[in-house]
This record gives C-alpha cells, structure tokens and sequence, in this order.
C-alpha cells in the first residue's frame, strides 16, 4: 500500500510517500520533500509561530505536487493519508490538517492523525534491509521541542520511561549556539565547532538527577555555559573562535554523556533487544559513536539517511502505515474520514 505523509508542525513543510511490503516490515521511502523554512527563521534566531504557519501555506501545495512527481504517483494511486496531528505550533498543524483533510474528502480515502514523536520513531523502520527491527526496544527521541526515553513493546506501544524536565536536548543546543554567536539552527554548528575543541578545557556539568532516574535536565548546563561566555566576555571583551570551539565541544560531551548513558541504563534494566535514536538530535555524530561504543549486546540503529532525523513527511507515512496495519488487525474497520482532532 501507498501512504502519503504531511508534516507541519514547525519549521519544514514536508511531504513523504512510503510503501510497505507483504514479505517484511521494512518500509520504502518513495519521496520525501522537504521545504525547509531555516534560512526564514535565522532572521529572528528562532521560529516564530505565525512567520512559520504563512510559510506552511505558501508551501503546501507545491511540496505535496513535486512529492507525487518525484514518486511517479498520481495522488489517485495513495492508499492513505497520515498526517501530524500535534504535538507541534497550532497554527502550522492546521496548514497540514487542512490539507490532508481535504485530500481525504476529496479522494475518499483514510486519515490516519499521527503523533509527532511516534513519526520520528518509525524513521527506523524506513529504507532498512536486513532483519527488521525487534521488540523490546528503548528509544531515544531528542529534538528541539521534545526529549524523551520510551520503552517500546510492540508497535505504537510506547511506554514513557523519562522525559526533559526542562529544555529538550536539541533546544539546548539551539540556545548554546545562539550563546556561543553560531546561529540556527543550533545542533549542526555546535556539531561543528566542537570537532575543532577540546570537551576537557573547561569543565560543565553532567545533570544525572536521581538515583536511576531517566529523567533529563539540560538548564543547569545552559546556565553554565552562560557563566564562562560572561566571565569570558568581561575578561577579554570577545569570544575567540578557540573558546568557541572548547564550549561546544564540552557542552556537546556533556549533553552525550547523559543521553548515552541513561539510554544504555534503560536498555539494560528493561531487557531490550536494540537500541534506537530518533529526532533531530539523532543526526549528531557524537551521539551516535558514543552509543556505538556502548551498545554491545544490542542491535543499535538511527535513522538511515540524514534527511529522515529532522521533520519529514515519510516518518509521518511510516508511524501512519503501522496505525493502520493494527487497526484494521485489532478492530477489522478501516479508520473513518473525520475531522482532526487537535
Ligand atoms: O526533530 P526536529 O527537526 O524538530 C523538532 O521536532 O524539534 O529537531 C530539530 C532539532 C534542533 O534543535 C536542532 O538543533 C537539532 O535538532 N539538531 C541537532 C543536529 N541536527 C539537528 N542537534 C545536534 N546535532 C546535530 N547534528
Ligand atoms: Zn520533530
């Protein structure tokens, strides 16, 4: 079956066709189209939300028609639609729910709402070969707006073992960047900046929280790092590019450090067959050598191409395949056409 995925719930418009086999679980990515809004939003150093929903509309359209071309579909051939239903900025959700709600009036097909955070956990399950992925599996999802550790059963059995108790990993690195004058989006630049560093120079926390807690917290980080840009500024009136380089590199080891090693605690304590990444965060190479090197005994995986760790369109098509696969298992019923709820 063909599934056709809409993802607005921030800062890219994106559309992804996905395909699913009879013989395994993999998924095959048929087109993803992502239009990004980043150079938009460097202007302000950050989303913002109304900016980013007049974008959404301007780029509807044109990102679903080069997604079909790009498939060779025309869009009487999709199966379903799946499209983000939240959590996301209100007023770019709508731009997506308008759209695959009137396709799906329109070609009388399926709507299947799919949460954010499952799309970005399915990007596993996308253009893979091999054996597919088995359960039990603890995933990490870290974004900008989201960071948590879940225990997955079964598919779309997610089970919440800890979450950010403040920032989300990926809008720590965002802020850091902007302390540090890299830009945005913060990830890459820092991801940058610190393989020139040195992560001993200056020294910053590790938010451990308590005993066996899966929780995160990455604020006492930020402030530190807040705290040596200051001492920095008022000793020397400017921040060199070395400084630069040490604060995310310490910054990015500390941030590692945490995500691996409650990733691989979890994993342990709740017998997992693998490991996965997921989110925007997932694109970090640090991240992934330092789990790579600690995940001996488990089947570890990311997201197979760069473009399937950001928002995208397919992930949304894959978390959409599978909630339609086990609703029609469980209940035998196709789900209805109905208006979104938000
Ligand atoms: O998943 P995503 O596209 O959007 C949300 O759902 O939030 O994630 C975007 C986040 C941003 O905070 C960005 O700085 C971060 O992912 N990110 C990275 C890297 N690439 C993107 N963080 C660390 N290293 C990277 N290479
Ligand atoms: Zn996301």
């Amino acid at each position: 079956m063909l599934y056709l995925g809409i993802e607005t719930s921030c800062d890219e418009t994106s559309v992804g066709i996905i395909e699913n086999s009879s013989h395994n679980e993999w998924l095959t990515c048929r087109s993803c189209v992502i239009a990004s809004q980043i150079p938009l939003h460097q202007l302000t150093g950050g989303v913002v939300p109304e900016v980013a929903a007049r974008e959404h509309a301007l780029k509807m359209i044109p990102v679903l028609t080069e997604a079909l071309k790009k498939a060779s579909l025309s869009l009487e051939k999709i199966d379903a639609i799946a499209v983000t239903q939240g959590p996301g900025l209100l007023s770019s959700l709508l731009v997506g729910t308008t759209c695959a709600n009137t396709l799906s009036t329109i070609l009388q097909k399926p709507l299947i709402p799919t949460n954010h955070i499952a799309g970005h956990i399915y990007a596993n399950w996308i253009d893979g070969n091999g054996t597919a992925p088995q359960f039990p599996i603890v995933v990490l999802t870290a974004s900008g707006g989201h960071n948590e550790l879940v225990l997955m059963r079964d598919h779309h059995d997610f089970a919440e073992l800890g979450a950010t108790l403040d920032d989300a990993a990926g809008e720590a690195f965002d802020k850091v960047a902007r302390l540090l004058e890299l830009g945005y989006p913060g990830g890459p630049a820092i991801e940058k900046a610190a393989k020139n560093g040195n992560p001993h120079t200056i020294p910053l926390p590790r938010a451990w929280l308590e005993k066996n807690s899966y929780d995160f917290s990455f604020s006492g980080l930020k402030t530190a790092v807040l705290r040596v840009v200051t001492a920095e500024l008022e000793k020397n009136g400017q921040l060199s590019p070395a400084f630069v380089n040490d604060v995310a590199a310490s910054f990015q080891s500390s941030v590692v450090d945490v995500l691996s090693t409650k990733l691989l605690r979890a994993a342990t304590a709740y017998n997992a067959k693998e490991i996965h990444l997921a989110g925007g965060v997932s694109a970090n190479t640090a991240l992934r050598s330092a789990i790579t090197a600690k995940a001996q005994g488990f089947t570890f995986r990311f997201p197979q191409k760069m473009m399937y760790c950001t928002d995208n369109g397919a992930m949304i098509a894959a978390a959409g395949a599978f909630l339609h696969k086990i609703k029609q298992f469980h209940s035998g019923i196709t789900i209805p056409r109905s208006s979104l709820p938000l």
